[in-house]
């Protein structure tokens, strides 16, 4: 114990001190023992002046008799130094040196001790984070678009307008009833798009006061009103700046308001409210909406030139009940996203299918959440869900609904199948191990499919 609690020996302390990191080590009474040229230098003096000094002289907000006391090493901890007139950030780990139990002193062992070398590690650490973000960017791009899910000949054609008028200039309205994917749509179109990396800006104008919704569009000057930050602020028209502004639910701006948005988007500049100069802005503007804004006009509740304006390109969003076979497979993928790993049983896939769905996607959402939490057995049947979605059919639509089920269901059986056999070119055994049938079975469906293996 001796040896440990005085300084080191002449050889012991060279080697020390020709290590790069810098090594210090406190008796419990917090008394400077062993120090490192490197660690002295980082202090500001060389070894001899802190040898035997309270390590609270030389760093007073230590950490060393927490560590001592807890007996737990803290590793990789930042700590911050004055060095060269600036104040450098290291990396530090903090070990309690023990004697059987009794915790003897602490070890300070300094990492990185060159500013240069943290500088450039920083670089690094920044630039693999920007890679990071542009990587989750992309991946989120190409997250929007592919959770539209949907391939009936609807669907399809909005995914076709999508991809048409994603790379275009022009402000899009996008139009449906409530949860038909308005907002998804608007995301698909910014993120597949010239714009992409830079804000997408929503706004539910629905959502916001009427009194406010002026001013966080445009933003305010300094002391525009009482109640107002000192310095102004910057309207979400301004934030968007580069990027795309969504203005959802456009129908429920007020007409005061829309007065203003028509003369930004004629003129390409924005007046603060209160405020004189212009600012120049450049944004993309999608807006969507679930009203009948030609009906608006007519009752002066929209301006029709604003209308025009804003309906340069159209989307509209078909009910879901009109995508046929589509709600099976945005079924699967919201349970998926839920991470229901269970079944889902025919009935309640025909419960499904049958449904009208007011709420549209979100409502089957929804439901299957509620079923997902109220099933057993990790199976969703009919029973699991919302009781007005299972309401008895006439036995004639029943038989049709089973129809367009086992239709849907063979038509992915035969896809299936060809994609094994290719997958295996043609080789009827391998297809057929890998499928875990037998090789008649096979045959049989291939037949049934009218699927060749050459
Ligand atoms: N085609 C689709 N495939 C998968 N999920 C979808 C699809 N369309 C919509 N959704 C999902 O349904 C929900 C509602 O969509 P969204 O919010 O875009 O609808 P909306 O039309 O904006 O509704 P509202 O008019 O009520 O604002 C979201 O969870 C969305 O991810
Ligand atoms: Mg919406």
């Amino acid at each position: 114990m001796k040896t440990i609690l005085s300084s080191l020996d002449g050889m012991h302390q060279k080697v020390i001190d020709a290590l790069h990191e810098g090594i210090l080590f406190c008796d419990r009474k917090g008394i400077i023992r062993i120090i490192n040229k490197c660690y002295a230098n980082l202090l500001g003096g060389d070894v001899l002046s802190f040898l035997g000094k309270p390590i609270e002289d030389v760093n007073p907000p230590t950490r060393a008799y927490i560590v001592m006391e807890n007996g737990k090493e803290e590793t990789a901890d930042l700590c911050t130094l004055p060095l060269f007139g600036n104040e450098y950030k290291f990396v530090v780990n903090r070990i309690p040196v023990k004697d059987g139990d009794a915790v003897v002193g602490m070890i300070s062992h300094i990492l990185f001790t060159d500013p240069s070398d943290i500088d450039s590690l920083n670089s690094k650490i920044s630039s693999l984070y920007k890679k990071m973000h542009e990587y989750e960017v992309q991946h989120e791009n190409n997250q929007s678009f592919s959770e539209l899910i949907g391939n009936s000949p609807k669907m399809l054609e909005v995914k076709a307008l999508i991809k048409r008028y994603a790379h275009e200039p022009h402000p899009v309205l996008v139009q449906g009833k409530t949860g038909t994917g308005k907002e998804l749509v608007a995301r698909a179109l910014h993120n597949m798009g010239d714009r992409k990396k830079k804000p997408f800006v929503s706004i539910n104008c629905a959502a916001i006061p009427e009194h406010l919704l002026e001013a966080e569009l445009f933003g305010y000057a300094a002391g525009a009103f009482s109640g107002a930050q000192r310095q102004g602020k910057q309207g979400l028209i301004e934030l968007a700046n580069g990027g795309t502004l969504f203005l959802d639910e456009i129908g429920d701006m007020p007409l005061v308001a829309q007065v203003k948005l028509l003369r930004v988007l004629e003129e390409k500049k924005l007046t603060r409210v209160g405020a004189v100069k212009e600012v120049q802005v450049d944004f993309r503007l999608i807006t969507a909406t679930n009203k009948n804004l030609e009906k608006m006009i007519e009752e002066n509740l929209f301006r029709e030139d604003l209308f025009y304006r804003i309906n340069a390109l159209s989307i509209i969003l078909p009910p879901l009940s009109e995508r046929g076979d589509d709600i099976i497979d945005i079924s699967r993928h919201i349970l998926t996203k839920i991470n229901f790993h269970g079944d889902i049983t025919t009935e309640a896939l025909e419960a499904l299918l049958r449904y009208d769905w007011p709420g549209n996607v979100r409502q089957l959402f929804n439901s299957l959440a509620f079923a997902a939490l109220h099933c057993t057995n990790k199976q969703i049947g009919a029973k699991d869900l919302p009781a007005h979605i299972t309401g008895d059919l006439p036995s004639k639509e029943k038989t049709q609904c089973r129809t367009r089920l086992n239709d849907f269901i063979q038509q992915e059986e035969r896809q299936f199948l060809i994609n094994e056999v290719r997958k295996h070119s043609g080789n009827i055994s391998a297809v057929a191990r890998s499928l875990g049938i037998s090789r008649v079975t096979l045959y049989s469906k291939l037949k049934k499919y009218k699927i060749t293996t050459s």
